[in-house]
């Protein structure tokens, strides 16, 4: 899969990405990172990119002209138009089923916005989703490209190897996950708990059923109702 960003600020997006499992997975060739710097494609001498908003008011508004200039040349060599999804706090909240959908394209592209926004001429023009990363005010938008592009990643058949497999974490079934423990059996004067080092494997696939609803019961009392929930299930949230 081919993520494309245009941004002013490639370095951000080139380390952030070229770290860890979308690192492994950049180098391994599972997933291509373009991150394409809008300034290259000013034509001002002084390589603006910017201007004052008509209308008056605070803050510049990033031109239009650099970058479709931009776009134009990532997307001249791609055959089929690509999704372009514009990073914004005014956009729907991502969340993994947004991730699932990107995830089956083979080109995206993100354009991050800085300043006071961009000209809205341009978003008409190409741009396909507005997106945000949750309902609070960043700088600019390469983290939250970064956050999807990893969110993305990770489900690209490569990416992840089998220990890492996305089948039973947080989210799968709109459920969180349950706890998890490791050794030692005792930390700080608490024991694993008990079930866990049974052996018996119905007894432990219970007890971790049981945590998980307890746990988004808890925590995140909204994702129970679109969760696929059995009488038992049902049980175990009313105790
Ligand atoms: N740009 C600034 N804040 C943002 C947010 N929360 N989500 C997406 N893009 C942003």
């Amino acid at each position: 899969m081919n993520f494309h960003v245009l941004t002013l600020f490639p370095d951000m997006i080139e380390a952030g990405l070229h770290t860890s499992v979308t690192g492994r997975a950049l180098q391994n060739g599972y997933i291509h990172l373009n991150a394409v710097n809008i300034r290259d494609y000013s034509k001002d001498k002084h390589k603006h990119v910017d201007d004052y908003p008509y209308g008056g008011g605070a803050g510049m508004v990033m031109q239009p002209e650099p970058i479709y200039l931009a776009y134009e040349d990532i997307t001249q060599n791609i055959e089929k138009k690509p999704r372009v999804v514009y990073v914004t706090p005014q956009g729907a909240v991502f969340n993994q089923s947004m991730a699932e959908e990107f995830a089956k394209e083979e080109d995206l592209i993100f354009l991050c916005g800085h300043y006071e926004g961009v000209d809205e001429r341009i978003l008409e023009e190409i741009v396909t989703d507005y997106v945000s990363i949750g309902d609070y005010v960043l700088t600019g938008g390469e983290l939250p490209a970064m956050v999807m592009i990893d969110a993305v990643s990770r489900l690209v058949p490569g990416v992840l190897n089998n220990e890492e497999s996305a089948e039973f974490e947080s989210f799968h079934d709109n459920l969180l996950e349950h706890p998890q423990y490791t050794r030692p059996v005792e930390f700080h004067g608490k024991r694993v708990p008990d079930v866990l080092l049974s052996g018996h494997h119905g007894n432990v696939d219970k007890w971790r059923r049981e945590q998980s609803l307890k746990r988004t019961l808890e925590r995140r009392p909204d994702l129970l109702e679109k969760a696929d929930l059995s009488k038992d299930d049902e049980k175990y949230l009313k105790k």
